[in-house]
């Protein structure tokens, strides 16, 4: 008897096969970097229910209810943009290859094309009709219509460094089970882990069997630290400070979408389609800039009763090291000023990391910082 979570909608969708025979389909559709991962994903089930780009009836649903049609709770939508042009030639039921740097990666069975509304998208997902917020500049810079239609993953991309961490909810599912985690709670991260980050992991693996440290490796903006200078600092802190027997690092192959609380429900069905129980939401989750409050991106999680979401938050409060508290401690539990507490933002971290200084041990571990300052000194000569 599994112990795991069922996955999203109740079953985990397989569309991967590499037998297809696609030399009948004529008509190609290139599609970019974000388009291919949500294919993929698509494919493996990490977005399950889905089994295609979403329709319609879907999109609409979702924008303004976080729900699909049917009702189930779905906060962001995955949706395949393409020019008006190439929309005027779309016929419904037609199979087209998706194709990314001239090689066929699926097929998707057009079901219908439409206009998204993405003035009311960008105020809906992202809370903002700001361009200067990355991910509604994306929305906009994709648009404007939209094809939706089931897909069929034909191929999966090259894992390059990460083959050995892209773990399918299918397998990590089996991995969990394996160790004999009944309880695993999943952390995403699109940042080195530091020390604030690794203090709610370890407060959350006290009332848990297991923690999944699960980076996301998709597209982020471009002054996010890459992700495969990322992955290297994961390894050394894990190997030096996590016990291994209780904690598994995977992937999290999608794009970044930036919008802070839709984007946190979005990443716990992620983890629950992974095969965690329980998801950690901690200060100012997947937002950027000051669009979101510190803590909107937990408050959206009561909008949503707990049993149908399928996965239990952990929310944390602002974390830090205090020099008087001589320890790791959060605004809920620490009682002195900011003038103790060693907090630096993501932006002046990078600063210093690109500039080959060491951020305080307090802030993050040497191996963790070493590893960054000679991987970003690599990527900039590259
Ligand atoms: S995110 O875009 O992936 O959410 P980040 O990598 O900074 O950004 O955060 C990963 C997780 O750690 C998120 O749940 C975030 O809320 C949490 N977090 C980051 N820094 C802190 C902190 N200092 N205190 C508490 N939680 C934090």
């Amino acid at each position: 008897m599994s112990f795991l979570p069922q996955p999203h909608g109740g079953k985990l969708i397989q569309a991967f096969n590499p037998t297809y025979d696609v030399s009948h389909i004529e008509r190609e559709l290139e599609i970019d970097a974000i388009a291919l991962s949500d294919l993929e994903l698509i494919g493996v089930g990490l977005f399950s229910p889905l089994t295609g780009f979403l329709g319609k009836a879907d999109y609409e649903s979702v924008v303004t209810n976080m729900r699909l049609a049917d009702n189930t709770i779905w906060s962001i939508p995955v949706t395949l943009p393409v020019s008006y042009p190439t929309a005027a030639t779309l016929t419904e039921g037609e199979e087209i290859k998706l194709v990314f740097q001239k090689e066929v990666y699926g097929v998707i069975k057009v079901s219908e094309w439409y206009e998204p509304d993405l003035d009311k998208e960008a105020i809906e997902v992202y809370r903002t009709p700001e361009l200067a917020h990355p991910g509604v500049k994306r929305l906009y810079e994709r648009g404007p219509v939209y094809v939706a239609g089931e897909v069929i993953l034909v191929k999966k991309p090259e894992k390059g460094v990460f083959s050995d961490v892209w773990l399918e909810p299918k397998e990590t599912r089996a991995l969990f089970e394996e160790k004999g985690w009944k309880t695993v709670v999943g952390f995403q991260t699109r940042n080195p882990i530091h020390r604030a980050h690794e203090y709610i992991q370890k407060a959350a693996l006290e009332t848990v069997d297991g923690l999944f440290v699960n980076p996301l490796v998709g597209e982020t903006k471009s002054d996010d630290i890459p992700a495969d200078v990322r992955l290297k600092s994961y390894r050394v802190l894990l190997e030096n400070y996590y016990p291994s027997n209780r904690v598994q690092l995977g992937v999290y192959p999608a794009a970044m979408r930036y919008a802070g609380p839709r984007e946190a429900i979005f990443h716990a069905i992620a983890r629950k389609n992974f095969g965690c129980t329980h998801f950690i939401v901690g200060r100012d989750h997947a937002g950027v800039g000051n669009y979101y409050g510190t803590y909107d991106a937990q408050l959206i999680f009561s909008e949503f009763p707990e049993g149908e979401l399928g996965i239990k938050p952990l929310f944390f409060e602002h974390s830090f090291y205090c020099n008087k508290c001589e320890g790791m401690a959060s605004d809920k539990t620490c009682p002195h000023s900011n003038e103790d507490r060693v907090i630096l933002s993501g932006t002046k971290v990078r600063e210093l990391l690109r500039s080959g200084t060491l951020p305080p041990s307090t802030f993050s571990r040497k191996e963790v910082v070493e590893v960054l300052i000679e991987g970003l000194k690599e990527s900039a000569t590259v």
